[in-house]
């Protein structure tokens, strides 16, 4: 008896993984994630189940107008063995579609407007020199790190991939142990989190603190263990030395994906992208372009030439050219933005991460980014915060100098 992994299956019946999820937690199957493998005999359940529920499906429109009165229905034979059930023929379909024009159209289910779905932002951490750059270069097909200043990332890139699953955006983070905050925000803007661990080396003081920031920032983890095409690879060594941190890979029977792979073959980068596609479909990420702007600073620096560049990503909300930004108590009017790739646009929607002309000091990064109607708006925001900044400030001296008297001289 062959077993099925979950999202296989959904794969294959053309569900989505959720729906598959809900199918077997009506069965009371239990499972660990979509990766989980089931039985042979629940397979045929959930297909019994799906074509049930498609049967219901096709015969529920009542209202629509007469149904293809054509197409001489075969009598329903019973198929005499449980053999392979033909799925529904839907030739006629298109047949129809010539002679009225539009009007009756699909049956729409009359369900509340639900938000797009926006494509998940995935942190990449791990300790320094176990490839994370290297990793996001092989998905990117291009060579950033080779041009890093000694080869350590020393802030956070933002990049977004087309890859065969859709867009991913993807942030490097700096292994470097110098660089603590900088992980710490990178997890905290993530859906999801890489953490990198060579194969030659296992668990280091930053993997750990990088799983501790994803466990702080509640991110799903996905372990690459990246370096498996080296000799002295020892994978089976990462995944026992993870249970130990009480992270069980999903061999060991626990929950955690660990996907081997090699940022210098290839090996294993398709898996490591599909596996993150589901952990982003079970998240079930949305966001609505048409509201109002938030993002937050991903890093910024100082251009001699073109001034401050400060690198926003989208959260929520659609960011256009002319807008005006507010981040803490400094503002700034977008003059040009620009893609990840270096490319001129107008405007970025939600998951999109891009380098922002227009504020005259640049902005800390981890900072929230709003946007202000306009400049007046902005200046009496900006006034409100310094205020607010000012009256803490006294509370706080006051309180010591309270402090200062009882204790006395
Ligand atoms: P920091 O950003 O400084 O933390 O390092 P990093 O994790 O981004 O590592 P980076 O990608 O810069 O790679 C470090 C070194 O490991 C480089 O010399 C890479 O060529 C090498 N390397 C990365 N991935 C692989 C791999 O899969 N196999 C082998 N053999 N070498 C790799
Ligand atoms: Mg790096």
């Amino acid at each position: 008896m062959s077993k099925v992994r979950i999202y296989t299956l959904a794969r294959d019946l053309g569900v989505d993984n959720n729906k598959m999820l809900e199918i077997l937690d009506g069965l009371g199957v239990s499972y660990k994630s979509v990766s989980s493998t089931i039985e042979e005999d629940t397979v045929e359940l959930i297909k019994q189940i799906l074509e049930e529920e498609a049967a219901a499906g096709t015969a529920a429109p009542a209202d629509s107008a007469p149904v293809q009165a054509s197409a001489p229905q075969a009598a329903p034979t019973q198929p005499e063995t449980q053999a392979a059930s033909a799925p529904q023929p839907q030739a006629a379909a298109t047949a129809t579609a010539e002679r009225e024009p539009v009007a009756a159209s699909a049956p729409a289910a009359p369900s509340a407007p639900e938000l797009p779905h926006r494509a998940p932002v995935v942190t990449i951490m791990g300790h320094v020199d176990h490839g994370k750059t290297s990793l996001l270069d092989y998905i990117r097909k291009t060579k950033v790190a080779a041009k890093e200043a000694g080869g350590i990332t020393q802030h956070v890139g933002a990049f977004e991939a087309r890859t065969s699953k859709g867009k991913v955006v993807f942030i490097d983070t700096p292994g470097h142990e110098a660089f603590t905050t900088i992980r710490a925000r990178g997890a905290n803007v993530a859906d999801i989190a890489i953490i990198v661990i060579a194969a030659d080396d296992s668990l280091m003081p930053q993997t750990r603190e990088a799983i501790a920031h994803a466990q702080a920032a509640k991110v799903p983890m996905i372990v690459a263990i990246n370096k498996i095409d080296l000799p002295q690879a020892d994978p089976e060594r990462v995944k026992t030395d993870l249970t130990q941190l009480n992270l069980v890979p999903e061999e060991y029977g626990g929950d955690l994906i660990v996907v081997p792979v090699s940022a210098r073959t290839g090996e294993g980068v398709e898996d490591l992208l599909e596996y993150i596609s589901l952990t982003a479909e079970l998240e079930d990420l949305r966001a609505d372009p048409k509201g109002e702007f938030s993002g937050v600073i991903i890093e910024s620096r100082v251009d001699r030439q073109a001034g401050v560049l400060a690198t926003v990503m989208v959260q929520e909300g659609t960011l256009r050219v002319g807008d005006f930004l507010v981040v803490g108590e400094n503002y700034g009017k977008i003059k040009a933005m620009t893609d990840s790739n270096g490319g001129r646009i107008k405007e970025a929607g939600p998951s999109t991460p891009v380098q922002v002309l227009g504020f005259s000091e640049a902005p800390a990064s981890g900072e929230k980014v709003f946007s202000a109607k306009n400049e007046h708006a902005a200046r009496e925001l900006i006034a409100q915060r310094v205020s607010d900044r000012r009256d803490a400030e006294a509370a706080r001296t006051q309180r010591r100098r309270t402090l200062e008297e009882m204790m006395g001289p």
